[in-house]
């Protein structure tokens, strides 16, 4: 492919890498883009000289019930979408190229946060999460690494790590895309049937009506209220509906917070949340 140099195993990229002056920004991805991630690299693209794009589904962030093996894996058409999104270089590590020890029994622990919404129902998730992504930032090096909002637990916690730890990068956050009836791209929403994908809109729908309870000036009880109010499909079954501070910490009172909703559609996990700002309240 002209213009794009795509890298499987870690010594071609680290020789690719070497070649790379002036800033890299990096977007990692398990691959089967979409729009979402064509926003990221975008990002990318105007931010950095260079743009790095990992393409790897990372078993350890998979539970033995999960859909680690039905994941969508689309190599040819997420490679037109780098290219026509402006990437220099692309790694598309195999398992073994990641872990040629086998899976690593050195991990990275995410904290309390970490065990909470998303690791509550998905126990080890974010461990598994941050240690791919720590190897891939040691891997690509970059200046810059850009995340979606959609994965707001999972930006928190990047964030977190690269603070904790001080890893020399800066994160970006990148707002959700969605279509144009609210819902939020996911590379899962193509796991849904038509009926689903309709049932599925019930949660950007609660966000809604939570964000706009909060515009209207009311307080934290009545923004949560309107949203669970909202939240109204039989089709779907609510795992968790909260409303925390942008920090994901639990009980904001006032200023900006965030309202976090994930559920299942069939046999499909989905996420979704929101940025507001609540009204002070005596
Ligand atoms: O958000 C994702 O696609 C994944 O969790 C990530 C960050 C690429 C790590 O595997």
């Amino acid at each position: 492919m002209s213009g794009i140099d795509v890298v499987h195993s870690r010594a071609e990229l680290a020789k690719a890498r070497a070649g790379l002056t002036g800033t890299v920004g990096v977007v990692m991805t398990m691959g089967a883009l979409h729009a979402g991630h064509e926003t990221l690299l975008r990002a990318a693209r105007e931010q950095a000289d260079h743009v790095v794009v990992t393409i790897f589904v990372n078993p350890l962030q998979f539970g033995p019930n999960e859909d680690f093996d039905r994941y969508p894996r689309t190599l040819e058409t997420d490679l037109e979408i780098c290219r026509r999104a402006g990437a220099d270089l692309v790694f598309a590590p195999s398992v073994a190229d990641m872990y040629p020890n086998g899976q690593p029994t050195v991990r990275l622990h995410p904290g309390p946060l970490g065990e909470d919404l998303e690791g509550l129902s998905r126990p080890g998730f974010f461990h598994g999460v941050l240690t791919v992504v720590m190897k891939l930032l040691q891997l690509t090096r970059p200046d810059l690494a850009f995340f979606g909002e959609k994965d707001y637990q999972q930006l928190t916690l990047v964030r977190r790590m690269v603070r904790d730890l001080d890893v020399p990068v800066e994160i970006v956050g990148v707002p959700t895309v969605r279509e144009p009836d609210g819902l939020a791209l996911s590379s899962r929403n193509r796991y849904l049937s038509p009926a689903e994908r309709q049932v599925a809109l019930t949660l950007s729908a609660a966000l809604r009506a939570g964000a706009s309870a909060a515009a209207r000036g009311e307080d934290a009880g009545a923004v949560l209220a309107a949203a669970h109010r909202a939240f109204d499909s039989p089709g779907a079954r609510l795992d968790y509906l909260v409303l925390t501070d942008a920090d994901l910490e639990p009980g904001p009172v006032a200023g900006p917070a965030r309202l976090l909703v994930a559920a299942w559609v069939g046999d499909t996990r989905l996420i979704d949340n929101i940025g507001l700002e609540l009204a002070p309240h005596a």
